[in-house]
């Protein structure tokens, strides 16, 4: 006797998509990362010119910002996301583990440019928890070419080696030295002929010291330094 065959499956057709849907389908997934990136651009410029017809316009010809901003390269960490600012209201310097070298001619030509052009009332140094070039500096791993530029970070380390070591776990011990990298950035800045000079003549710009967190999304003010807040006299010019 012979068996039945029963089909388990469904006997009717598939629904194919149509071939409209399967090209487009197929179009976007064709689409390369990079151009992701210019077709949200035509929908943002699209979407605020209908917000404010007149935004591009004003912007084309004149920024005034208030701040500039001296932060790492993280691509977690946007100035003008984590602050709620436009377009226009800060200038951006970004590197990595936000570092004020003094023999950096990329920061100090967007330092001056921002103190006696711009006329920024505020420079903000921000770290932000858990960097990866502090993290590095902490190691003694060789990085190459990077080793340069974070021996930077170590002589930090080196300056409060018994505060950060006091703290007990490596994380911690890595977020002290994040903050006090910030603090000894800020002073960098006061260090500079540039800020001094606007200090005696204009009674600005205000530094501050800020540490972002990856975790929470806060800022968290750490130092900040004023025009009459003094130095060691080592850094002080007496005839600018
Ligand atoms: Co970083």
């Amino acid at each position: 006797m012979k068996k039945k065959i029963i089909s388990k499956g469904s006997t009717k057709p598939k629904v194919k998509p149509p071939d409209e849907e399967a090209a487009a389908k197929k179009k976007k997934s064709l689409i390369m990362p990079h151009e992701q990136l210019l077709i949200n651009n035509r929908e943002w410029a699209k979407e605020e010119s209908i917000k404010d017809p007149e935004f591009f316009h004003r912007l084309a010809h004149v920024q005034s910002p208030k701040f500039l901003w001296i932060g790492c390269s993280d691509s977690r960490v946007p100035a003008d996301r984590i602050t709620g600012t436009q377009p226009g209201e800060i200038f951006v310097h970004r590197n990595i583990a936000n570092m004020v070298v003094h023999t950096d001619i990329n920061l100090l030509a967007v330092l001056e440019y921002a103190v006696f052009h711009l006329k920024v009332e505020h420079i903000i140094v921000c770290g932000h928890y858990n960097c990866g070039g502090v993290k590095a500096a902490m190691t003694q791993h060789n990085f190459g070419i990077i080793n340069k530029w974070i021996r930077n970070i170590k002589d930090v380390y080196r300056i409060h080696r018994d505060e950060i070591d006091f703290q007990t776990k490596e994380d911690e011990r890595l977020n002290r030295l994040i903050e006090l990298n910030v603090q000894e950035q800020v002073m960098n800045l006061a260090k500079t002929s540039i800020v001094q000079k606007a200090w005696k003549e204009h009674k600005r710009p205000h530094l501050h010291g800020w540490v972002y967190g990856l975790e929470d999304g806060l800022l968290k003010p750490v130092c900040e330094m004023n025009h009459g807040d003094h130095l060691d006299p080592l850094y002080e010019f007496d005839d600018l």
